[in-house]
């Protein structure tokens, strides 16, 4: 376990900025940054952090946290390791020490933890074997050399090579200390029945590093070298516990960057095309690795640009395969245009033959957008065919469906029916019975989906919800608090007790006091942890205030005091939001009052409703216990009537006009 002088150790240094930064583009705003959300499809930005408070809020989905909880959550990281990336990145050494943990979360995680460390020693080893050993620098480099890859591009990307001894990785990791079963489990050795001292998987290539957006290596590509042995040209990593192809997108680590800052994405099909864009200084692109494109790798590139350019080999058999790819793209809200290079030329041969500048210009003139892309492919082969032309047109109404913005979707099919002579309302009539088609199996995915979701945890742990006003309104109230404790919780009081004297209390104090009065059982299950751990820093001597609550990894109780802590008055929209900015000032202490006597009224309403309803219960069986009700009611009117008066009379009412219950 990483020791808790190393986590405050992270916590002090790390910027949640800095680390959020480097997945969601922030603009200033006031004092805060604000952004797109990473985790939600949104047009204006719901997407908070603040640097003074080192927190982060994500309006659109509820979220937010530390910077730690945004790696957890973006990066699908435990907690260990969210910390242990946030210490690599800052140069953070971890101290671990030895508690108890339960022993199955231990194993999974130290497994996790083996497969990255694995995969890094085997990054290290091929590379140092392409830059150091004779047979690498005789066969792998050169054959770098060959296709003229500079030194710095092949370092950049981590190249190496796998040497062409049997075991040769396998015996050094092995020798390190390595099981044979994690070896396996990596992807990077085979055991055979009859070979003990292993396999290695990637022998006599060169070899191609996939790292994860934020830099780990998950699993490799590896080349052979000569272009007429048999077996497949690329040989690549196998789907493990790190590494799931279908999310990860090649090169992405090294150009995000670029991708953002210039807000296009290059999509290519292969490694080399990567690298050979680089090289010649066009850095924002990325590869599909020969696979089709995925909702997650599109979902990748949306948190960096909605721009994506697709670049095909002029001479490329799959392109109809990738009208799909096309689809989807569209249906994630991006918008495309598509670039076929001249016959015999892929990204990488082209790139080498002309000059940067030459290759920008290249792409920014002669991509197309869509429907033109499609009618130059489907058209090809047709010739005057009336009904193979109709079809072909309708498979490209049937892309612009996918179109997800209405402006947008009217402006290409009135460019549909310019192109090809149609009248628009025929194309309309087209669009509309393609979309009934897809709508039917969008619900019915669409119910799929949400009987298979997790349940939330409901908050309020009684049948009625938020249905009954009485429960909520001593809900909104009982939040509302402890969102005080959290955000003025040291701030002190002057009051008076009932012999006029002056004695001061913090909202801290006053608060817990009600409640403990009151004997008061919270509705909301993280609000009784918070008070709980409040009364156990008062036992301790220890002030716990907001920015202690935000490091626990309870979601419900982070976002809560996230949801405290960040100034709504610096958002834009709230008011569309249905959120309202607290007007503090310097009326603190008449809120504070005022608020405690509010929950307290309207937690008496409550507990006579509830009474109420157990009377009926009781009426004709149990006479004693229904006339105990009937007293336990009168008392409650009772005491509910002299708080009304109070909240009538007292200063307080100014602060809450005259506000409808
Ligand atoms: N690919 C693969 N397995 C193969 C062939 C291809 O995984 N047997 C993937 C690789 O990710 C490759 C991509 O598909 O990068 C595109 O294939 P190709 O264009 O043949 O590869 P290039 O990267 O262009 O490689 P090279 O130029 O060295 O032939
Ligand atoms: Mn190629």
């Amino acid at each position: 376990m990483i020791s808790k002088q190393t986590i405050d150790k992270i916590f002090s240094t790390i910027r949640v900025e800095e680390i959020v930064g480097e997945y969601v583009q922030l603009k200033r705003a006031g004092s805060n940054y604000k952004g797109l959300s990473p985790f939600h499809d949104e047009k204006s930005p719901s997407f908070v952090v603040s640097p003074s408070k080192q927190i982060w809020k994500d309006f659109s989905t509820g979220k937010g946290g530390t910077a730690i909880s945004f790696l957890m959550e973006i990066e699908n990281f435990t907690y260990p390791e969210a910390l242990r990336h946030a210490a690599k990145k800052y140069g953070i050494e971890i101290e671990e020490d030895q508690k108890d943990f339960s022993e199955e979360a231990k194993n999974a995680q130290s497994e996790r933890d083996l497969l990255y460390k694995i995969h890094e020693i085997a990054n290290d080893y091929y590379q140092n074997f392409l830059w150091e050993v004779e047979e690498g620098k005789a066969i792998g480099l050169s054959y770098f050399k060959e296709r003229e890859l500079r030194d710095d591009i092949i370092k950049k990307f981590q190249l190496g090579y796998s040497p062409e001894k049997k075991n040769a990785f396998t015996a050094y990791a092995l020798e390190k200390g390595y099981s044979k079963e994690i070896l396996e489990k990596s992807g990077l050795s085979i055991f055979p029945e009859n070979t003990p001292a292993g396999v290695d998987r990637f022998r006599e290539r060169v070899i191609f590093p996939i790292h994860s957006f934020s830099g780990r290596v998950l699993g490799f590509g590896a080349r052979i070298l000569k272009n007429n042995v048999k077996t497949a040209k690329y040989l690549n990593s196998p789907e493990t516990e790190i590494y799931h192809k279908s999310n990860v997108l090649y090169g992405l680590n090294q150009s995000k960057q670029a991708i953002s800052k210039k807000n296009v994405c290059l999509l290519v099909e292969g490694y080399m095309d990567v690298i050979s864009l680089h090289m010649s200084g066009i850095e924002n692109v990325v590869a599909s690795s020969g696979t089709s494109l995925t909702t997650e790798q599109i979902k990748l590139i949306k948190r960096l640009t909605e721009n994506v350019t697709i670049l095909f080999d002029g001479d490329n058999a799959g392109i109809k395969a990738s009208f799909r790819s096309i689809d989807m793209l569209l249906t994630e809200g991006m918008n495309i245009r598509v670039l076929l290079f001249p016959d015999g030329d892929d990204p990488d041969s082209f790139a080498r033959k002309h000059p940067q500048e030459y290759v920008e210009k290249f792409i920014d003139n002669e991509a197309m957008d869509f429907i033109d892309f499609k009618a130059e492919i489907l058209f090809k082969d047709i010739g005057n065919d009336p009904i193979k032309k109709a079809e072909a047109i309708r498979d490209i109404v049937k892309s612009v469906g996918f179109v997800q913005n209405a402006l947008k979707r009217e402006v290409y099919l009135k460019e549909v029916s310019n192109k090809f002579g149609l009248s628009e309302q025929s194309l309309f009539n087209e669009l509309d019975v393609q979309r009934q088609v897809a709508q039917n199996q969008n619900q019915h995915i669409q119910q799929q989906k949400e009987a298979a979701a997790p349940v939330k945890m409901e908050v309020v742990p009684l049948d009625e919800g938020k249905e009954d006003p009485f429960l909520f309104e001593v809900l909104f109230m009982e939040n509302k608090l402890v969102d005080h404790m959290l955000m003025f919780g040291d701030i002190v009081l002057k009051r008076k007790d009932d012999q006029d004297a002056e004695y001061q209390i913090t909202v801290i104090e006053e608060i817990l006091q009600h409640f403990d009065e009151e004997h008061y059982m919270f509705l909301v299950k993280g609000n009784e942890i918070i008070i709980n751990q409040v009364k156990e820093g008062i036992q301790n001597d220890e002030l716990r205030s907001g920015n202690f609550f935000v490091s626990f990894m309870d979601e419900e109780i982070t976002s809560k005091v996230v949801d405290a802590l960040l100034p709504l008055d610096d958002l834009e929209n709230w008011a569309s939001r249905n959120i309202y900015p607290p007007n503090y000032g310097d009326k603190i202490a008449e809120q504070v009052k005022g608020d405690v006597l509010l929950h307290k009224y309207r937690y008496i309403d409550y507990l006579i409703k509830q009474t109420a309803n157990e009377l009926d219960e009781y009426s004709n069986s149990d006479p004693v216990k229904y006339f105990e009700l009937i007293q336990k009611i009168t008392l409650l009117k009772q005491a509910s009537m002299r708080l009304s008066d109070i909240i009538e009379y007292s200063p307080i009412k100014g602060i809450y006009g005259n506000r409808k219950r």
